[in-house]
């Protein structure tokens, strides 16, 4: 028999999360039901949970229970009931998901190539969490996986080092960039190639053979030894990491050589910066994906980004999953029962970086 279920976070204690059995859900007319096949979870849904509330994440898939939250996922699915026109049972789709094995979705701006989830609650947040992408009926499990787990970073370090490069790169003699060890920040960092300037990793001591072992810094040292990164170059701050002592120390370490101090990420942090001003240097100015894809959509280039993405983003791929050297090991969970252990890994930073995990909600 068809299980329905989700895994829902308490958000008093992102720690804390457990399995919900949902009743079959029963569509009205205009609505689709989608079967999830694979998705992955990295740190990054994590912090959307973290960011639920200040950033409206939470309002994506309401959860059951009072006091919880459904944290967001990437992934692949397909529909198995349609009562939408334009939208036929078969069809399978990427996108923005609970952790469940379903959703009820009510497909609007319906085309040959995507269309939006119209659903009322979803208003207010940025089109790329609304908007899926239909995908080709057969399937490669695991260049699906590899997708699932780094498309959603792998933009946002491409869009960032687009950022950076339609500034000259503010002039950089070199990059520092924070929790190198993530997906989103060696992404960055092979984004940047162009840029001559050494990408400079800084990371916890436990993970710096895993940055090593990359090849796509110049140099990695752990968050202790920053005082070993050059003060003398001009240099810009890509933070993935949000640690705001972290930040203190880089400012003062690298002074009036600090040229751009460009926040992306919160690893090690569960809260914006505040405006600061005993901190030395540029403030940090925080960059967001989902607006810059926003801004592209609203400027009428999204077409041509999307080309130009898709070419990188299928290089990138090859080489993280290259089979003699793989950046990362799939983890593939069947079912949702893991989830909650994963979920509490990315909480306690407990992680390890060579691991991704993918869930297959169906095979459990
Ligand atoms: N602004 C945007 O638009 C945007 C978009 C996508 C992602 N991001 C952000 O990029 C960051 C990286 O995400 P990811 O999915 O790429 O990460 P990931 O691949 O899962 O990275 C794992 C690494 O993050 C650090 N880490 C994870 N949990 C931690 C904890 N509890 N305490 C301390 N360190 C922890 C560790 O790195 P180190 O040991 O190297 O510190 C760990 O090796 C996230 O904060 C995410 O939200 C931002």
């Amino acid at each position: 028999m068809t299980r329905y279920a989700r895994v829902e976070s308490l958000k008093s204690d992102l720690g804390v999360a457990g399995l919900v059995d949902l009743p079959a859900p029963r569509l009205d007319d205009g609505e689709v039901l989608a079967r999830i096949e694979r998705f992955a979870l990295t740190t990054n849904n994590m912090t959307y949970a973290v960011y639920g509330d200040a950033l409206g994440y939470w309002n994506l898939f309401p959860a059951e229970q009072v006091g919880y939250g459904c944290m967001p996922a990437w992934g692949y699915v397909e529909i198995v009931e349609s009562k939408a026109s334009g939208v036929p049972v078969g069809t399978r789709i990427f996108g923005y998901f609970p952790i469940a094995t379903h959703l009820t979705m009510r497909p609007t701006k319906v085309t040959s190539r995507s269309f939006v989830d119209g659903a009322g609650h979803r208003t207010g947040t940025p089109e790329v969490y609304n908007l899926y992408e239909l995908q080709p009926r057969e399937t490669d499990p695991h260049q699906d996986s590899l997708t699932a787990l780094y498309r959603p970073l792998f933009i946002t370090s491409y869009t960032a080092a687009d950022y950076l490069r339609d500034r000259d790169f503010f002039g950089a003699e070199q990059f520092v960039i924070s929790s190198a060890s993530s997906k989103t920040a060696y992404g960055t960092a092979h984004s940047l190639a162009d840029s001559p300037a050494p990408k400079i990793a800084l990371t916890s001591a436990r993970n710096v053979g895993f940055v090593n072992r990359l090849g796509l810094y110049a140099a990695a040292h752990e968050y202790a030894d920053l005082t070993a990164v050059d003060a003398t170059k001009r240099t810009v701050y890509v933070d993935l990491s949000g640690d705001p002592d972290l930040r203190r120390r880089v400012h003062e370490h690298l002074g009036d050589q600090l040229a751009y101090d460009c926040l992306i990420g919160s690893t090690h942090a569960d809260a914006l910066p505040e405006e600061d001003d005993s901190l030395a240097g540029p403030a940090p100015v925080f960059f967001f994906a989902a607006l810059q894809l926003d801004a592209y959509k609203a400027e009428g280039r999204s077409r041509a980004f999307m080309e130009r993405y898709r070419r990188d983003e299928r290089a990138f791929l090859e080489l993280v999953g290259r089979p003699d050297r793989p950046a990362i090991t799939l983890i593939e969970h069947a079912g949702l029962e893991d989830a909650p252990s994963v979920i509490a890994g990315f909480h306690d930073g407990s992680t390890d970086p060579a691991a991704g995990h993918v869930f297959i909600p169906d095979a459990g």
